[in-house]
Protein backbone atom coordinates (compact mmCIF):
# COMPACT_ATOMS: atom_id res chain seq x y z
CA UNK A 1 0.00 0.00 0.00
CA UNK A 2 2.80 2.77 1.06
CA UNK A 3 6.17 2.12 1.13
CA UNK A 4 7.02 0.96 5.26
CA UNK A 5 10.67 1.45 4.31
CA UNK A 6 10.38 4.93 3.00
CA UNK A 7 7.70 5.96 6.26
CA UNK A 8 11.14 4.39 9.01
CA UNK A 9 13.29 5.90 7.71
CA UNK A 10 11.73 9.34 7.36
CA UNK A 11 10.72 8.83 10.88
CA UNK A 12 14.37 8.05 11.59
CA UNK A 13 15.32 11.50 10.79
CA UNK A 14 12.06 13.36 12.74
CA UNK A 15 12.72 11.29 15.71
CA UNK A 16 14.93 10.83 18.72
CA UNK A 17 15.87 7.21 19.20
CA UNK A 18 13.32 6.83 21.65
CA UNK A 19 10.51 7.94 19.84
CA UNK A 20 11.41 6.15 17.08
CA UNK A 21 11.10 3.15 19.22
CA UNK A 22 7.93 3.82 20.45
CA UNK A 23 6.27 4.22 16.98
CA UNK A 24 7.96 1.10 15.79
CA UNK A 25 6.30 -0.37 19.30
CA UNK A 26 2.63 1.49 18.73
CA UNK A 27 2.53 0.13 14.59
CA UNK A 28 3.52 -3.45 16.35
CA UNK A 29 0.95 -3.49 19.46
CA UNK A 30 -1.53 -1.92 16.79
CA UNK A 31 -1.34 -4.92 14.79
CA UNK A 32 -1.90 -7.24 17.17
CA UNK A 33 -5.19 -5.00 18.23
CA UNK A 34 -6.31 -5.07 14.65
CA UNK A 35 -5.84 -8.64 14.37
CA UNK A 36 -7.71 -9.10 17.56
CA UNK A 37 -10.95 -6.31 17.00
CA UNK A 38 -11.10 -6.81 13.19
CA UNK A 39 -9.55 -3.63 11.67
CA UNK A 40 -7.20 -3.50 8.94
CA UNK A 41 -4.04 -4.38 9.85
CA UNK A 42 -1.85 -2.91 7.11
CA UNK A 43 -3.82 0.40 7.51
CA UNK A 44 -2.96 0.02 11.64
CA UNK A 45 0.47 -0.47 11.04
CA UNK A 46 1.04 2.63 9.41
CA UNK A 47 -1.01 4.51 11.38
CA UNK A 48 0.55 3.07 14.38
CA UNK A 49 4.20 4.05 12.57
CA UNK A 50 3.49 7.52 11.48
CA UNK A 51 0.91 8.70 14.83
CA UNK A 52 3.72 10.84 16.09
CA UNK A 53 5.72 12.09 13.00
CA UNK A 54 5.22 15.89 14.07
CA UNK A 55 5.80 15.36 18.06
CA UNK A 56 9.41 16.98 17.62
CA UNK A 57 9.28 20.07 15.79
CA UNK A 58 8.40 23.29 17.55
CA UNK A 59 5.08 24.07 18.36
CA UNK A 60 4.58 26.82 16.49
CA UNK A 61 4.70 24.88 13.19
CA UNK A 62 2.84 21.87 14.52
CA UNK A 63 0.22 24.37 14.70
CA UNK A 64 0.72 25.81 11.58
CA UNK A 65 0.16 22.20 9.96
CA UNK A 66 -2.61 21.06 12.15
CA UNK A 67 -4.40 23.76 10.80
CA UNK A 68 -4.01 22.87 7.56
CA UNK A 69 -4.90 19.43 8.39
CA UNK A 70 -8.39 19.51 6.79
CA UNK A 71 -10.07 18.47 11.04
CA UNK A 72 -11.23 21.23 12.54
CA UNK A 73 -9.46 22.28 15.84
CA UNK A 74 -11.56 23.11 18.80
CA UNK A 75 -10.70 26.22 20.78
CA UNK A 76 -9.61 24.17 23.96
CA UNK A 77 -7.58 22.08 21.29
CA UNK A 78 -5.82 25.66 20.16
CA UNK A 79 -4.88 26.02 23.82
CA UNK A 80 -3.55 23.23 24.00
CA UNK A 81 0.52 22.74 22.11
CA UNK A 82 0.77 18.86 23.60
CA UNK A 83 -1.91 18.45 21.46
CA UNK A 84 -1.12 20.18 18.38
CA UNK A 85 1.27 16.83 17.22
CA UNK A 86 -1.71 14.69 16.43
CA UNK A 87 -3.58 17.03 13.41
CA UNK A 88 -0.32 17.97 12.20
CA UNK A 89 0.66 14.10 11.84
CA UNK A 90 -2.33 13.92 10.06
CA UNK A 91 -1.29 16.97 7.70
CA UNK A 92 1.96 15.47 7.15
CA UNK A 93 0.89 12.02 6.70
CA UNK A 94 -1.34 13.32 3.70
CA UNK A 95 0.42 16.09 2.25
CA UNK A 96 4.57 15.00 2.28
CA UNK A 97 3.65 11.13 2.91
CA UNK A 98 0.83 11.05 0.54
CA UNK A 99 -1.35 8.80 3.00
CA UNK A 100 -4.70 9.59 1.50
CA UNK A 101 -7.02 7.23 3.39
CA UNK A 102 -9.37 9.20 5.23
CA UNK A 103 -9.52 6.27 8.10
CA UNK A 104 -5.47 6.55 8.98
CA UNK A 105 -5.64 10.12 8.36
CA UNK A 106 -8.42 9.83 11.50
CA UNK A 107 -6.59 7.24 13.83
CA UNK A 108 -2.94 10.05 13.53
CA UNK A 109 -5.39 12.76 14.32
CA UNK A 110 -7.63 11.63 17.08
CA UNK A 111 -4.67 9.25 18.74
CA UNK A 112 -4.09 11.39 21.46
CA UNK A 113 -7.70 12.97 22.80
CA UNK A 114 -10.15 10.25 21.41
CA UNK A 115 -13.60 11.34 20.12
CA UNK A 116 -16.80 9.72 20.68
CA UNK A 117 -17.91 6.85 18.20
CA UNK A 118 -14.35 6.42 16.71
CA UNK A 119 -13.81 3.91 13.99
CA UNK A 120 -12.32 0.56 14.89
CA UNK A 121 -8.84 1.45 13.31
CA UNK A 122 -9.06 5.09 15.48
CA UNK A 123 -9.71 3.02 18.82
CA UNK A 124 -7.10 0.37 17.97
CA UNK A 125 -4.19 3.64 17.14
CA UNK A 126 -5.91 5.15 20.43
CA UNK A 127 -5.04 1.85 22.57
CA UNK A 128 -2.29 1.17 21.42
CA UNK A 129 -0.40 4.31 21.99
CA UNK A 130 -0.83 3.50 25.96
CA UNK A 131 -0.11 0.02 25.59
CA UNK A 132 2.82 -0.18 23.65
CA UNK A 133 6.16 -2.77 24.78
CA UNK A 134 7.99 0.39 26.15
CA UNK A 135 5.27 2.15 28.12
CA UNK A 136 5.98 1.66 32.08
CA UNK A 137 3.11 3.57 34.06
CA UNK A 138 1.94 1.70 36.61
CA UNK A 139 -1.44 0.15 35.14
CA UNK A 140 0.33 -0.94 31.84
CA UNK A 141 0.19 -4.27 32.33
CA UNK A 142 -3.88 -4.24 32.95
CA UNK A 143 -4.42 -2.00 30.16
CA UNK A 144 -2.72 -4.35 27.85
CA UNK A 145 -5.10 -7.15 29.08
CA UNK A 146 -8.12 -5.05 28.73
CA UNK A 147 -7.30 -3.70 25.82
CA UNK A 148 -7.58 -7.31 24.34
CA UNK A 149 -10.57 -8.22 26.32
CA UNK A 150 -13.21 -5.57 26.25
CA UNK A 151 -11.76 -2.47 24.06
CA UNK A 152 -14.33 -0.29 25.08
CA UNK A 153 -13.61 -0.65 28.81
CA UNK A 154 -9.96 -0.19 27.85
CA UNK A 155 -10.79 3.13 26.32
CA UNK A 156 -12.76 4.34 29.29
CA UNK A 157 -10.62 3.11 31.42
CA UNK A 158 -7.81 5.14 29.47
CA UNK A 159 -9.98 8.14 29.67
CA UNK A 160 -10.64 7.92 32.93
CA UNK A 161 -6.98 7.92 33.47
CA UNK A 162 -6.77 10.98 31.18
CA UNK A 163 -9.29 13.04 32.52
CA UNK A 164 -8.05 14.08 35.85
CA UNK A 165 -4.63 14.56 34.75
CA UNK A 166 -5.79 17.32 32.50
CA UNK A 167 -7.72 18.28 35.40
CA UNK A 168 -4.67 18.35 38.03
CA UNK A 169 -2.27 20.41 34.94
CA UNK A 170 -5.04 22.89 35.12
CA UNK A 171 -5.43 22.55 31.13
CA UNK A 172 -8.20 22.84 29.34
CA UNK A 173 -10.47 19.63 29.15
CA UNK A 174 -10.48 18.94 25.18
CA UNK A 175 -14.38 18.44 23.99
CA UNK A 176 -13.52 15.50 21.82
CA UNK A 177 -12.52 13.88 25.55
CA UNK A 178 -15.27 14.65 27.19
CA UNK A 179 -17.36 13.39 24.37
CA UNK A 180 -15.66 10.28 24.01
CA UNK A 181 -15.85 9.74 28.00
CA UNK A 182 -19.73 9.70 27.90
CA UNK A 183 -19.76 7.87 24.43
CA UNK A 184 -17.52 4.88 26.25
CA UNK A 185 -19.43 5.12 29.54
CA UNK A 186 -22.62 4.78 27.82
CA UNK A 187 -21.51 2.00 25.90
CA UNK A 188 -20.17 0.37 29.27
CA UNK A 189 -23.56 0.73 31.67
CA UNK A 190 -25.41 -0.02 28.98
CA UNK A 191 -23.50 -3.44 29.08
CA UNK A 192 -23.82 -3.87 32.82
CA UNK A 193 -27.51 -3.52 32.10
CA UNK A 194 -28.13 -6.37 30.21
FE1 LIG B 1 1.15 11.35 20.34
FE1 LIG C 1 2.61 8.11 20.82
Amino acid sequence: MYNIDDIKATLKIRLSKKRFTHSINVADAAVRLAEKWGADKDKAYIAGLVHDICKEIPHQEQLIMARKSGFELTADEEAAPPLYHAPAGAYYARSVLGITDSDILGAIRFHTIGTENMSLLEEVIFLADLISEERDYKDAPKMRRLAFEDKDRAILEALRFQLPDVIGKASYLPAHTVKAYNHYLRIYLQKEDR
